[in-house]
Formats: C-alpha cells, structure tokens, sequence
C-alpha cells in the first residue's frame, strides 16, 4: 500500500475511523482536550520546554495533525521566548486534505493554526516534507513512510514523543519493540514519551527500551493513560556557532532562507551584488533532474523539484511562465524519458512523454525528436528571487577561510571574524576560497533578444536551453 491510502469513515458524532485499522483517529470525548490531557500533560508541558532556545517533539501517527495544532497552541502561548520548535511526524497513510480539514473544524479555536498547517498539506508523496511554520517559530518534517523506516533515518533527538498510532490490538506494528527501541535510540537525555494506552506490550516495550514507564489518570472515559521519561536532564544542544553564507546568488541566498525558517539567521558575503554571477541572468529554468537511475537521490531530487516549484510560485515576481519541454537529445534520452514517464517517481500529470509529432505540436516548428512535457517547470526570474530572500546587505568579499578553533576564520573586508559553520555558494569561483575543491567548472554563455510577442519563444531545453 503507497502513503495516502488512508480510507476514512465518518462516525455519527463526526470524528474520522480508519477503515484499514477499524479504529478512530481521536476518543469521543473532544479530541482537543485528548490530546492535551494526554500528549501534552502527559510530556510535562509546558513546564518541560521551559528555558529552552530549541526543543524537539517527534510523533508516531500524524492522522489529522490535531496533536501537532493543540501543541502549536501552547507553543503559541507558553512557549520560550525566542525558542524554536522543531516537529517531526510520521504518517504511512496520509489522509487527503480535505478529511482532515473536515475533521479538524470541530475546534474553531485552532482554525488560524489549522490553516496554516492545511495550506502546507502535503501531497502523498512518501519521502520526507519539511513544512514552515515561521508564525510559530516552528518547522514540521513529516516523514510520509513505514513507522521503522522514518526511524531509521530521521536524524533528530527529541525531547518529547507522542506515541499515537492506532490501538496495540488493532496494530500491533506501530508498537513493536524494535519500533519502542529506536524511540529511545532517538531521544534526548531525560526525553518524555506520552501515549493513551496502558497496554502490557506498550509498558514493558517502553521500560525494555530504557523509559521510567508510570500510569497516570486518563482522559473521559478512558481510566489510564501512560507517561514514561528516560534518565538524565534535557537540555539544548550546544550552539552551532554563527554561520556565514558566502556568496549571494540563487544558492546562498536559498540556504539562507531554509536557515531563517529554522530560526538560524545567518551573515551573507558577497563580493560585488546579489546576483552578481549566473544568477543575475534575467530568466533560467526550474526543470526536474531526469535520473533513470530511479533510486534514493532520483527521489530525493524529485521531491526537491516539487517543493522548489510551490516556493517560487509564492514570490511575487519570481515566475516568468509556466512549462517547458525537454527535447531528447539521442535515442539514449527518448528511453531515459520513457523510463521516468513511466515510473512512480513523479506525481501523474507532472511529466508527458511525447512522440515527434506531438512534440512539433508543442514546440510551434517541426523536430524529429521525442519530447517530454513539463507544465509545471518554470521560467524563472531570479532577479525575482534575489529581491525577496537578498535582503539583508553583505559584508563584502571575502579573501580566505582558515580552520580555526572553534570554526572558520574568515578575512576579508574588516577584522577576520570566526563562524562555526561556514557555506560555500559561491559557483565556479569556488576554487578561489577552496583550491583543492573536487569541481570542475564548465563555460556557459546564455545570450538574450527581445522576443517578437510575449506568448512565444515557449521555454524549452535540448541540451542548451530557451527560456522566454
Ligand atoms: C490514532 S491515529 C493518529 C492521530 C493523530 N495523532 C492526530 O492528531 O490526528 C494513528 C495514525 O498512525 C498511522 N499509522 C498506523 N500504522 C502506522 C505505521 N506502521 N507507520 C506509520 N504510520 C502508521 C495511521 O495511518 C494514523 O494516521
């Protein structure tokens, strides 16, 4: 079964049921104060936050998102200040959009959180989704896969867990030890873990697994509830140091973006002027990376065009048009194409295989090549891009980098200054900082003309490209 086959059934008082677990998503007795009296409570929060810059929460069965907003509420209200909330979920069937904004109406008091979270919903895709959630000071990763698999490849600590998969007895394999385990592998020192049930399995795969396990009062009518704390004290990770970005075009500046959304923010160098090498060219194309290959970085990159295609459609000005169609350039590529068209790698719609005729048909003039349609890749503004993520001013040309203690010391303009990290985006000049940096730069040349109407020439790539 792929991520996103989640059927729903509506019980008589309007809370979803899983058909394939046969169980409900939330307990009949107002999922919201559940999910405080059990997942909050239950984790000692607020109290357990506290003081904190950054905390982590990671959650076993992300359903409706209902734990994730009642949290987000708190968090709202009684978090640090200044604190970052990190969120990690896991979902094997997301449910659509539409049922879990169905469900979460019944809680007017957490629609402003709700659509935030729905606007960002993402789609079946299984991978990991990294949703922003600047308002809150918070970002959401949620990992659309198999409870074992996300485990195994999540990287966080949490602080706090919320164990909420379907009851033990109906699924038994959100429960396993091996899944109680990796938890534990997983969290902080003196991390808390909350669930609603009591079960035997549950309690002894948690005290296996090195969690303090103890009963406390349930929620409604449900008697007993679980919390369980592994030893020693919590406390946040040591500072990362400041980070510099080197170099302000479409990379530097999209780190530093990604950097703010969670709460880094970051010192920009720049030689001359955002944009001052390839990203200064008036249009480029955002096209999916082709990989027939088909494996983990086919799908990474697939995921990543995805999610790049709906942050530029948010920056006014940024997008040019829309659709762009690759040409094979041999017959190596025509089945390249085929191969991918035909994969599950991209979501239906996003790619369409055409044969030489329909590819003349597309282009407006006659080619003897196989095409592959992309409506939603872009033509792209970076200028557009620049405007809205290059706000801050650079602090100018940076001559070295030398390892220091502590990080890297950087001289340039002024005094050398020291960062614990250090991002490299500068391109081809890349060498000039890194001599011995592994890359080889390759010419490019782009040259431009003032088209004859706005609607022609259509974005297109055969090896070199045309963007309008
Ligand atoms: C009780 S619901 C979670 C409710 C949710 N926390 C909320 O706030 O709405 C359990 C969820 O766990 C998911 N799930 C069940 N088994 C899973 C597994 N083996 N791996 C990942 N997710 C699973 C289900 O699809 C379901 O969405």
């Amino acid at each position: 079964m792929s991520p996103g086959d989640a059927p729903i059934e509506w019980t008589e008082d309007g809370r979803p049921r899983s058909s394939l677990y046969g169980d409900a998503y939330f307990g009949a007795d107002d999922g919201l104060s559940e999910s405080r009296a059990v997942f909050l409570e239950g984790c000692d929060l607020p109290a357990a936050w506290a003081g904190r810059r950054s905390f982590t929460v990671a959650e076993l069965g992300f359903g409706t998102g209902l734990n994730i907003l009642a949290l987000l509420d708190l968090w709202r209200r009684e978090g640090p200040p200044g604190g970052r909330l990190h969120l990690f979920s896991v979902e094997a069937h997301l449910m659509p959009r539409e049922d879990a904004e169905r469900a979460l109406a019944a809680w007017p008091e957490l629609a402003p959180l709700a659509a935030l979270l729905l606007a960002q919903w993402p789609g079946k895709r299984r991978g990991f989704h990294r949703i922003d959630l600047p308002e809150s000071r918070a970002s959401l990763d949620l990992a659309l896969m198999e409870v074992g698999e996300a485990l195994s490849l999540w990287e966080g600590r949490a602080d706090a867990w919320f164990l909420d998969g379907f009851a033990p007895a109906l699924n038994p394999d959100m429960w396993r030890d091996e899944v109680l385990q990796a938890v534990a592998a997983r969290s902080a020192p003196g991390a808390r873990a909350a669930t609603f049930t009591v079960a035997g399995q549950v309690r002894r795969g948690l005290a296996a697994a090195g969690f303090e396990v103890r009963r406390a009062p349930g929620h409604g009518r449900k008697r007993e509830r679980l919390e369980a704390i592994l030893p020693g004290q919590g406390r946040d990770p040591g500072p990362a140091g400041p980070v510099a970005v080197i170099g302000a075009g479409i990379a530097g500046a999209a780190v530093r973006r990604t950097l703010l959304a969670l709460g880094v923010e970051a010192v920009p160098f720049e030689a001359e002027a955002p944009g001052a090498g390839a990203s200064g060219n008036p249009a480029g194309l955002v096209t999916p990376r082709l990989d027939a290959g088909l494996g983990p970085v086919a799908r990474l990159a697939a995921q990543a065009y995805l999610r790049a295609l709906d942050i530029y459609a948010g920056l006014p000005g940024a997008v040019i048009s829309r659709g762009v169609l690759q040409l094979a350039a041999t017959d190596r590529d025509a089945g390249r194409f085929a191969r991918i068209a035909a994969s599950d790698l991209f979501p239906e719609g996003t790619l369409r295989l055409l044969d030489p005729a329909a590819a003349s048909a597309r282009l407006g003039e006659v080619t003897d090549r196989a095409g592959l349609d992309q409506p939603g890749a872009l033509s792209l503004d970076p200028r557009g891009v620049l405007e809205a993520w290059c706000r801050a001013p650079s602090a100018g040309r940076i001559e070295s980098l030398a390892p220091t203690d502590g990080g890297w010391r950087l001289s340039g303009p002024s005094e050398p200054q020291v960062f614990g990290t250090v991002i490299l985006a500068t391109g081809a000049d890349l060498r000039h900082l890194w001599p011995a940096a592994p890359i080889l730069p390759v010419r490019g040349q782009v040259s431009w003309v003032a088209a004859p109407d706005p609607e022609t020439p259509r974005a297109a790539g055969w090896g070199g490209y045309l963007a309008p």
